[in-house]
């Protein structure tokens, strides 16, 4: 299929791929002053962001005009949604106006698969590329992918590493993506959170969960803490800010019983001094700028998927 819509929906042959085509990208465009490929010259990429973004909207848009696409940028604030417009007809129209990829931010759990079947027509399959790039708290799959990526470097190799996924998984699309995509890669998942934070159906996702952050720290080779989703939880918020930073936070404490070799990730945005101290954010085992350079050249290979697929030749 050209959509993107999970990462859990990945075979372990189809991330590897986008893996190593983020990498040939990076190669591609190394040591040159000019980042210019014509690789999607005459493609029209739109963006469609119903919610708030620096780094997944900003990383779509680079990865687009890199590659010489026409890259559009339409928020739910500014376009004739906020008049009421639903989703469906603005979906139709974003069709009807050329887009051959509709990059899909949105707060309902669904809506990228729900903007697939829309704007795919059921006989010919014609219609743009939906890409996923965050719904509600379903799945961030580019974010699971960058993290891969990101992993891949600093381990050398996901296979058997030990990961910990820490804070508010219930709210956290890129926790579930995760969980999935590093076990399809074939990573031991442990997931580190407060009870009333973890999601009802957890056991059916192939991972481990602890209750005690401290006692698997020496055992990891890697850490990813979340962001806290304030904006998900109803002005409800059990633990308290202190109990969870006290509980569940990467404090240099926690960082100093880590093995030499671990990685720190972090899909930012970061709320330092609560999830993450600000010494960790900042020390060289913390790979958070790192995650968003990867971030770019892995959306370059996304767009790439859906748009040219797998022909030869188009990185030159
Ligand atoms: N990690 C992530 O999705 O960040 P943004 O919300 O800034 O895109």
């Amino acid at each position: 299929t050209r959509h993107l819509l999970t990462a859990s929906g990945l075979t372990r042959e189809a991330a590897t791929d986008i893996l190593d085509e983020a990498v040939r990208f990076e190669q591609a465009l190394l040591g040159r002053d000019v980042h210019k490929l014509p690789t999607l010259r005459g493609k029209t990429v739109m963006t469609v962001f119903y919610e708030n973004s620096t780094r997944t909207r900003v990383s779509f848009e680079v990865a687009g005009k890199w590659m010489s696409a026409d890259v559009i940028n339409v928020s739910g604030s500014t376009s004739s949604a906020s008049k009421g417009e639903s989703l469906r007809d603005t979906a139709l129209t974003l069709r009807a106006a050329g887009a051959d990829a509709l990059v899909v931010r949105h707060p309902a759990s669904g809506a990228a698969h729900q903007i697939a079947a829309w704007t795919t027509d059921p006989t010919t399959g014609a219609g743009p590329a939906v890409i996923n790039a965050g719904d509600g708290t379903h799945e961030h799959p580019t974010q699971a992918l960058l993290d891969a990526l990101t992993l891949r470097q600093r381990l050398g190799d996901i296979e058997g590493r030990r990961i910990a996924i820490v804070g508010d998984v219930l709210h956290s699309r890129v926790a579930r993506s995760n969980a999935f995509l590093l076990a399809t890669l074939g990573a031991e998942v442990v997931l580190v959170a407060p009870r009333t934070l973890l999601p009802a159906g957890v056991n059916t996702w192939p991972v481990t969960v602890a209750d005690s952050f401290d006692a698997e720290l020496p055992a990891l080779d890697a850490v990813m803490m979340l962001r806290v989703q304030a904006e998900r939880m109803n002005g409800g918020f059990f633990p308290s800010a202190r109990e969870y930073s006290v509980n569940f936070g990467l404090s240099q404490k926690r960082f100093e019983l880590l093995p030499d070799h671990a990685v720190v990730l972090h899909p930012g945005p970061m709320l330092r001094g609560m999830e993450i101290a600000f010494s960790v954010a900042d020390a060289p085992e913390t790979a958070v700028l790192q995650q968003v350079t990867n971030g770019v050249h892995v959306r370059m290979a996304v767009l790439f998927r859906a748009l040219i697929g797998s022909e030869e030749g188009s990185r030159s």
